[in-house]
């Protein structure tokens, strides 16, 4: 109580207890003994040396050689904010989720939007996917929707993530180039995997330079279930439409921003906050049966396909309100571990195996990105909904567990904490029967009609950027084949989309490359859904 920053946000339960004012209080040192003097170190005689004692000094500098922690492998830059989401309605005959359990129901969220390739303190408005995670500490425990702005994703399977990010990231001999893509480590690759093919329209098109963090879509991109209390089913595309529109910057400015103001994008977000100006999101969800599932002419496990809004409707759900800002960005924004393997009740999983993937990826590299298993207990991981169970110790433990049973069956004590049962998480019943195998299911292969279903959906406009982002980047591509490639993939999206990139390159448009699959390519009708002009 009477603390300046706490305000009326519903974070503050849980969040109040670990929030310190030090404005006018006397210094002390971690174990709370006033400091007499922060300005001179203990010596023997004015101009002797230091004493070996002087452990204040010596806790001072200790502390701060410790204080960086290692950069997320990816998504190192971000910027955050916190606020709360809304549902529109009782949602209970499509999922148990008690979030979306009644009209009006708010739960607290924090929401880190990212870069994914720069490192920690590198420009906020370079040509790369934006990270959109959401953390919803609901009633019945967090659960955190990962997800980008654009709604398909590089490669097919968790197997190939390192590959896509080591050739994504600074080459290592040389530790260049910082710029997100424009070099031939990942332009070989991407030439190299043509289920990359659809993801690159969405990166070389207005889409990957966002105006703001206020102005973009965010995508669940992989296909997941809602599961109700009847257990019954449905698979799930997650849609946040921001109601300030979609916008992009023009390449041009995207260039000058990143030299003139490199926290562009931070800077808009912290002040729109400050300003009262809160930005807001709408939550759709497009629902599909299995039954219709097996109908598309995709197939909906694979993360580089959308469900175009034409064959399923977006359903808006909720609302999403950003209204405060972080107290302090290394203890919220940098300390945050989002984690695609947390859900609830009445949120399931699909068989994506690039979302099976990253099940295991997140905890595994906050482990070692947050300093072993207890990151849970950093308050802004801390659900508010309580945590009992008999994981106990490792590295910086918090909590203070009572008692001397940490271990299930026992007898000696009687309130241990009891399995809940049907009110617990209960994972949906898919019937599986398959051999062990690797390998991907046939309609995986197209690598091309929605890659052209989204060129088609742009204006003149939108495709000529789309060809002069090609251009700028295989320019800078110095292995002739590796552009050759590019273009033969191209002319597979589209003739004047690959002749127009040839042009500007000086080169002849090669022979397409060769279809993976002997399945037709599927012609989709135009879609001005996805244009960013009908938003
Ligand atoms: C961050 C792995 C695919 C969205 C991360 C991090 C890792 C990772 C290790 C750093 C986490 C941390 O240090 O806290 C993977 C793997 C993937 C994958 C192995 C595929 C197999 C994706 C996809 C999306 C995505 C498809 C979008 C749907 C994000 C976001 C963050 C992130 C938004 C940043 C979270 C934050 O703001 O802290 N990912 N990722 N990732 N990933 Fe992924």
């Amino acid at each position: 109580e009477g603390h300046p920053n706490i305000g009326n946000n519903p974070l503050d339960g849980s969040l109040d207890r670990v929030r310190v004012d030090d404005s006018g209080r006397e210094l002390t040192t971690n174990q709370g003994v006033k400091v007499a003097d922060n300005q001179d170190s203990l010596k023997i005689g004015l101009r002797g040396p230091t004493a070996m004692e002087d452990f204040i000094l010596r806790e001072k500098i200790t502390h701060f050689d410790h204080e960086r922690i290692p950069e997320r492998v990816v998504h190192a830059r971000g910027s955050a904010a916190q606020g709360y989401f809304e549902s529109y309605g009782d949602h209970s005959p499509i999922t148990r989720a008690s979030l979306l359990a009644a009209a009006g129901k708010r739960t607290p969220v924090f929401v880190r939007f990212s870069t994914v390739a720069g490192e920690r303190g590198s420009a906020d408005t370079v040509r790369d996917v934006r990270g959109f995670a959401v953390k919803f500490y609901t009633d019945e425990g967090n659960w955190d929707l990962v997800g980008n702005n654009i709604p398909v994703f590089f490669i097919q399977d968790a197997m190939k993530f390192p590959d896509l990010i080591h050739a994504v990231k600074p080459e290592p001999h040389n530790g260049m180039p910082q710029a997100a893509s424009a070099h031939d480590t990942f332009w070989d690759f991407a030439s190299l995997s043509p289920e990359i093919t659809h993801m690159l329209m969405w990166h070389l098109s207005d889409r990957a330079i966002p105006r703001s963090y206020r102005m973009m879509q965010g995508f669940g991109v992989h296909t997941f279930r809602l599961v109700n209390a009847q257990g019954a089913s449905v698979f799930c595309k997650f849609h946040w439409t921001p109601m300030a529109g979609t916008h992009s910057l023009v390449w041009d400015e995207a260039a000058r921003l990143a030299g003139a103001d490199p926290d562009f994008h931070r800077r808009d977000l912290w002040e729109a906050i400050e300003a009262g100006q809160f930005p807001e999101w709408e939550l759709g969800v497009q629902l599909f049966s299995a039954e219709q599932a097996a109908q598309f002419p995709f197939d909906i496990l694979d993360p580089t396909k959308i469900v175009p809004e034409e064959m399923v409707p977006v359903q808006p759900i909720g609302r999403m309100v950003l209204d405060r800002n972080p107290d302090n960005f290394f203890a919220e924004t940098e300390q945050v571990a989002f984690c695609a393997a947390h859900v609830v009740p009445g949120v399931d999983f699909s068989d994506d195996p690039l979302l099976q993937g990253r099940i295991h990826s997140y905890i595994d590299t906050q482990i070692s990105r947050l300093g072993g298993a207890n990151f849970h207990e950093i308050p802004i991981n801390t659900p508010l909904a309580q945590i009992h169970n008999n994981q106990r110790d490792g590295m910086h433990r918090q909590s203070v567990n009572r008692g001397r049973v940490s271990y299930e069956p026992n007898s000696l004590a009687g309130g241990c904490p009891f399995q809940a049962g049907t009110k617990g998480f209960v994972s949906f019943p898919e019937p599986q029967q398959a051999s062990k195998v690797r390998g991907k299911p046939e309609l995986f292969a197209d690598h091309y009609s929605q890659a052209r279903l989204f060129w088609k959906s742009q204006t003149p406009v939108e495709q000529n950027h789309i060809i002069a982002g090609f251009r700028f980047e295989l320019t800078r591509v110095q292995t002739p084949a590796i552009r050759r490639r590019m273009l033969a993939g191209l002319v597979n999206v589209d003739q004047r989309l690959a002749a127009g990139v040839a042009d500007g390159l000086g080169m002849e448009v090669p022979p397409p490359l060769p279809l993976s699959t002997s399945l037709p390519m599927h012609d989709y009708p135009p879609s001005p859904a996805l244009s960013l002009f009908s938003r």
